[in-house]
């Protein structure tokens, strides 16, 4: 009997996991600001101190930016053409629509707690190293 029961309850519980799961992972997305405030090495995604826009892209930008997912213009040496016809309406509003977000492209490219200066910092950093 007891078997039997495990039998019936194991799916439910399996649902239950999966949506634990999930909720701790968006948990974790929340927490992300608290513990880069927190924690000293982390702390160059934010602005005041040592902001690297290199190593921001990295953590933010790199995962869509590096492949091309989802039709991300390509960031690394040889890829100027990726954003010659971007660049054609000008910095100003290639920066904003990283800012604000363009079709596929999620606003701030994820990194919730970049300004919009950091923002536009890695701008520059990914079409200096697109050359
Ligand atoms: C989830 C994938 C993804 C992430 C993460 C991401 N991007 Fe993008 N990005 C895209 C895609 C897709 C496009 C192309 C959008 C379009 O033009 O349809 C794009 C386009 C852009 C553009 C060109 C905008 C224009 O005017 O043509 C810039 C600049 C940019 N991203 C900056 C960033 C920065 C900075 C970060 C990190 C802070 C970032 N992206 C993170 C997917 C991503």
């Amino acid at each position: 009997m007891l078997s039997m029961k495990k039998l019936v309850l194991s799916p439910i519980l399996q649902v239950m996991l999966i949506a634990s799961a999930a909720l701790f992972a968006t948990a974790n997305i929340a927490d992300d600001n608290l513990t880069v405030a927190k924690t000293p090495a982390l702390q160059l995604a934010a602005l005041s101190e040592g902001f690297d826009a290199e190593q921001t892209y990295m953590l933010s930008c790199f995962a869509c930016h590096s492949t091309g997912a989802a039709g991300a213009p390509k960031v690394g040496a040889g890829n100027a053409a990726e954003w010659e016809p971007r660049m054609e309406k000008g910095l100003e509003a290639v920066v904003a629509n990283a800012i604000n977000g363009i079709n596929t492209m999620p606003p701030k490219g994820l990194c919730f707690n970049c300004t919009d200066d950091d923002l536009a910092a890695i701008v520059d950093y990914m079409l200096a190293s697109s050359k």
